[in-house]
């Protein structure tokens, strides 16, 4: 009989990430305004956020940011993208006449982050940055060119700081690939 299983291979390093991350810092810096909201998108953007926002604060201004989260649905177990997003949770700071800085873990088919940075405009943001840790854009579906990316990559499934399979591998610091593989003992 064989056993499904999955083996992980490093993509990029704890060390990576977080040089990336301080270059991304000083690359939007520059456009980001006093009173900035930050709104990450849960879940696979928590570490992310977490770690971008600390490394903005390394750098002088903006003053007065606020952070908080919205919840969008999930793909689930399966992966695979209806195309339709539904808004689970809104961020329950108000938006309008705001500077947002929304933040992703990944832009895939950019059906996720287009109906957000959507909803953002709809309820009044001033203006909305949009952040990605990762992108793919091999796989776009929806016309979404984001204004900062840490890292474009083919079509692999990713894990770890901050991205899932099944639920897991959320809280490993580095970003790996995983692989599907069948064994047979
Ligand atoms: C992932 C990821 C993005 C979205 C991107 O979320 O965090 O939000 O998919 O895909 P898209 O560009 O095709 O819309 P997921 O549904 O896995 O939920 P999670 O954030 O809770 O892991």
């Amino acid at each position: 009989m064989k056993t499904a299983t999955y083996r992980l291979e490093l993509l990029f390093p704890e060390a990576t990430i977080r040089r990336r991350l301080a270059e991304m810092a000083t690359e939007l810096r520059p456009r980001l305004r006093d009173g900035l909201l930050v709104v990450g998108i849960f879940k696979g953007a928590i570490l992310f956020t977490a770690d971008l926002i600390r490394a903005l604060s390394r750098l002088p201004g903006p003053k007065g940011v606020e952070v908080d989260f919205l919840v969008v649905s999930s793909y689930g177990q399966g992966g695979v993208s209806s195309g339709q997003v539904e808004l689970l949770c809104d961020c329950r700071t108000p938006v309008a006449g705001r500077q947002v800085l929304l933040i992703d873990d990944i832009i895939d088919t950019g059906h996720t982050l287009d109906m957000v940075a959507k909803h953002l405009r709809d309820q009044g943001a001033a203006e909305v940055i949009t952040c990605l840790l990762l992108d793919k854009p091999e796989r776009r579906q929806v016309s979404f060119t984001p204004d900062a990316v840490g890292f474009r990559i083919p079509d692999l499934f990713v894990v770890g700081y901050g991205l899932d399979f099944a639920s897991r591998h959320r809280e490993l610091p580095d970003l790996m690939s995983l692989h599907h593989e069948e064994i047979t003992p």
